[in-house]
């Protein structure tokens, strides 16, 4: 994977910031990340995500009561230019419902990204309390907030597992180079030689 890619170093270049200014996002910005939610994929396309954008300060400073980073209260929450809180409708006719939830989550952290935006998944919080405070539907779940803004300083690139450790090729017992890799080492001159010699023999 020498070749630059777009998509690719967008979702490399995504972090979890957990330190923002005080900044508004732009409504136009807003909208843009919004919109890469809304085109998601979902089971059976029911889209079944409602967003509630929070821009007001005071409102994101009672989010921030009720969210927690380990076992601290989330920070950057109160600090965020907005919130989107994504709720999911279980009735909205996709048994994945939270899945599909997650992703328009992912496609809104890429797309500020994009921007030059920061966000963090925030995983950890009181959702009766969210409920009540954002007169949300009690048939809602409350599937993630996700904090928007802009970055102070710079966060550190968590590391991630080598794709050796992560991948499976065919099977889950087999080993982890695909057949493509295996075929281009037969490529070349010497693989030629090698193909006579296994038809003389009949073998593979
Ligand atoms: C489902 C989920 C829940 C998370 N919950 C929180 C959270 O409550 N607070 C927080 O600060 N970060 C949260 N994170 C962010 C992770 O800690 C972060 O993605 C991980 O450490 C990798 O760092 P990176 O996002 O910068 O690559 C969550 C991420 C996911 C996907």
């Amino acid at each position: 994977m020498k070749e630059s890619n777009i998509i690719l170093d967008i979702i490399k270049r995504r972090r979890s910031v957990r330190h923002f200014n005080s900044t508004s996002i732009p409504l136009e910005a807003m909208e843009q990340i919004l919109e890469a939610g809304r085109w998601a994929p979902s089971g059976a396309n029911a889209q079944p995500w409602r967003f509630i954008v929070v821009t007001r300060k005071k409102t994101l400073a009672a989010i921030a009561e009720s969210c927690f980073y380990k076992i601290f209260k989330s920070r950057n929450v109160g600090e965020a230019g907005s919130v989107v809180v994504i709720c999911a409708d279980p009735d909205a006719g996709s048994q994945t419902y939270p899945l599909d939830a997650a992703i328009a989550g992912t496609n809104m952290t890429l797309m500020a990204t994009s921007l030059g935006i920061g966000s963090c998944w925030i995983g950890a919080f009181e959702e009766q309390i969210l409920k009540n405070m954002l007169h949300i539907p009690e048939k809602l779940k409350i599937i993630a907030l996700i904090a928007f803004g802009y970055e102070i300083g710079k966060a550190s690139i968590p590391p991630r597992l080598p794709l050796s450790s992560i991948i499976h090729y065919e099977t889950y017992d087999a080993g982890n180079e695909p057949d493509i890799i295996t075929k281009k080492k037969s490529s070349g001159p010497f693989s030629v030689f090698g193909k006579l010699l296994r038809v003389l023999f009949n073998k593979r």
